[in-house]
């Protein structure tokens, strides 16, 4: 393959929360994508290395989004031989999405970073959309949402504004060897989060914080495999701590335009009728 040849972005967790606003933005910009999920017309996926190749055939750049989340058990073995394999087939642009204050996730960009490759790093803080694309829109809809989080304010960010400076990063000069803390322009508590998604609804939604040991119960009651409350807890209570409770202004940086208030995600959704337990449990 000749670099002429090489046009291609692959999007990994091209059918995600930030990956599929990044292929939306690339593909509106005239850039061919090719999706990387389990789904995608080559298929993807991370635990079975041998769908990388044929993914990564005729790319240029790779949006590496990693699934189920950078603290996972593998995770910086995983990205490492991924960006090895991309280097030495020369896909040699890789912008990963990291996670702020975690041990493991600084791991992952290290193994990525290592691998000689034309890297960025995005490093984000809790999505906005965790509440209405992901573990968290059940409790939401059903009117109460219980969580191991306390006072502690987080800069929640949007997924639009990640794959706004993603796409950025992929298609721009400049961008190489950076790595970006992207976030949110306020603190907010999880309660304060729950309450402005309950006002923008019009709809009473409440919060409780609980121990972590009850929360991790009541997942297991509710039969989610015990890796993944493995890995909630660990957010919840080790990353959650007020290591991530300050701003950053990647966004502004980048996209040369304040970041999304929460308060705007919360009015769009709601106008969506993604938190309607009419329509969502229809
Ligand atoms: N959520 C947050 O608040 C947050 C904050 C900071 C950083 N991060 C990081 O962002 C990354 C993505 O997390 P997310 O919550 O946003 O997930 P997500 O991108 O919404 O996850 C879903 C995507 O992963 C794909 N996928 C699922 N299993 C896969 C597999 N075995 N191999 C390949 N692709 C697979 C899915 O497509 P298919 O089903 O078609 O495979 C889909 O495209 C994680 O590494 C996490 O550490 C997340």
């Amino acid at each position: 393959m000749t670099d002429h040849a090489r046009e291609l972005t692959l999007v990994l967790g091209g059918t995600g929360k930030t990956g599929r606003r990044v292929v939306a933005r690339l593909t509106a910009q005239g850039e061919p994508v090719r999706i990387g999920s389990r789904s995608g017309g080559v298929p993807f996926d991370w635990a079975d290395p041998g769908t990388w190749a044929p993914a990564l055939d005729g790319a240029k750049a790779a949006y590496v989004s990693y699934y189920p989340d950078l603290a996972a058990p593998g995770a910086p073995e995983a990205i490492g031989s991924f960006a090895e394999m991309a280097v030495n087939s020369g896909t040699r642009r890789l912008v990963l999405l990291s996670g702020r204050g975690e041990e493991e996730a600084v791991a992952s960009e290290r193994a990525l970073t290592g691998s000689g490759a034309d890297w960025t790093v995005l490093r984000c803080s809790w999505f906005s959309q965790n509440f209405s694309e992901s573990y968290l829109l059940e409790p939401v809809v059903s009117g109460h949402v219980a969580l191991p989080a306390g006072p502690v304010g987080e800069p929640f960010v949007d997924a639009d504004d990640i794959a706004d400076v993603a796409a950025a990063v992929l298609t721009q000069a400049g961008h190489s060897g950076q790595v970006y803390e992207l976030t949110g322009p306020r603190l907010l508590t999880f309660a304060d989060a729950v309450a402005e998604i309950a006002a923008a609804t019009g709809r009473p939604i409440g919060y409780t914080p609980v121990p972590a040991a009850d929360y991790a119960r009541a997942l297991a009651a509710e039969g989610v495999p015990a890796e993944v409350i493995e890995l909630l807890t660990y957010l919840f209570t080790t990353v959650l701590d007020g290591r991530n409770a300050h701003l950053r202004d990647g966004i502004q940086q980048i996209l040369n335009r304040p970041a999304r208030d929460f308060a705007d995600f919360a009015r769009d959704a709601a106008a969506a009728d993604v938190w309607n337990p009419l329509t969502v449990h229809a």
